[in-house]
């Protein structure tokens, strides 16, 4: 197993790619710790992670809350891999000249201020040895013929938190990896009507032909995580199949 005798947390663990990179991560043999705000949904992946024989910890945590975030990262040190997937609260579909200033600043606040958060307490709780800091979300171009607000901002800042971290961790062993998507289909809510042609879009951007499932991106974060991808850092994983061109 990849990540044996490692212990990972997960923020926004209850969540379609967090719970998806949580069940890779107990698979792979980590002790889980799943960290989000609505404790049934975080309790489903832990159910799930127990069942399939691993381990698995869950907790109520608001990543945006400093207090609650150091509490729970001391409360379950030490900590080898930390995972955030959290860049809630953007707006789509309004053009940004036309966007409410909340709206507009929303997601970028909130993926700064909880990744900021999150990956400053589990630094603190890193072994000697180092450890893994991980994010979703990455950058891209622009999106043409759609709006959508400040998300593309907050990866964007996201991705210069990374570079900058990265050179300043790397002497303690800390490695700082974001992985970046063209959209997982199976992540939009089934019952949602517009999912097929959301589907459809996705699938024609990218060189595949097939859009990453949540699975595929479990596997990845699994394999980033682990001692075999021990010499990537500063670095950016796309698992787009081919829809973001590096
Ligand atoms: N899915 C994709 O294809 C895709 C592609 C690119 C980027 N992304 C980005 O990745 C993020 C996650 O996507 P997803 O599909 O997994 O979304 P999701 O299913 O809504 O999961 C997000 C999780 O984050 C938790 N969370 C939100 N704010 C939190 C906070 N302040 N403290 C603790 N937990 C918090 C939520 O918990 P609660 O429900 O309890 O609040 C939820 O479980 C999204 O923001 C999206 O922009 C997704």
């Amino acid at each position: 197993m990849l990540l044996e005798g490692k212990r990972a947390v997960v923020y926004g663990g209850g969540g379609s790619i967090g719970g998806a990179v949580a069940r890779a991560f107990g698979r792979e043999g980590a002790h889980v710790f799943l960290a989000g705000r609505t404790r049934a949904k975080l309790d489903a992946v832990a159910d799930d992670i127990r069942a399939a024989g691993g381990t698995a910890d869950t907790a109520v945590v608001d990543a945006l809350d400093a207090a609650a975030v150091d509490a729970h990262a001391a409360a379950i040190a030490p900590i080898d891999i930390s995972f955030n997937v959290i860049s809630q609260g953007d707006v789509q579909g309004t053009p940004m000249a036309e966007m409410a200033l909340a709206d507009f600043e929303r997601p970028i606040v909130t993926t700064v201020r909880t990744h900021f958060l999150t990956w400053r307490a589990a630094v603190r709780h890193m072994p000697e040895t180092g450890g893994v800091l991980l994010a979703f979300g990455g950058s891209g171009p622009p999106v043409r013929g759609y709006s959508i607000g400040g998300l593309q901002v907050a990866f964007e800042a996201l991705e210069q938190m990374r570079r900058q971290l990265s050179t300043e961790l790397g002497d303690r062993g800390v490695r700082v990896v974001t992985l970046r998507t063209g959209g997982v289909p199976e992540s939009i809510d089934a019952t949602f009507e517009g999912r097929d042609r959301i589907e459809r879009s996705l699938t024609e951007m990218t060189l595949l032909g097939r859009t990453a499932t949540l699975a595929d991106v479990g596997d990845v974060a699994a394999f980033v995580a682990s001692d075999r991808a021990r010499t990537m850092t500063a670095a950016t994983v796309n698992v787009s199949a081919g829809a973001l061109i590096d």
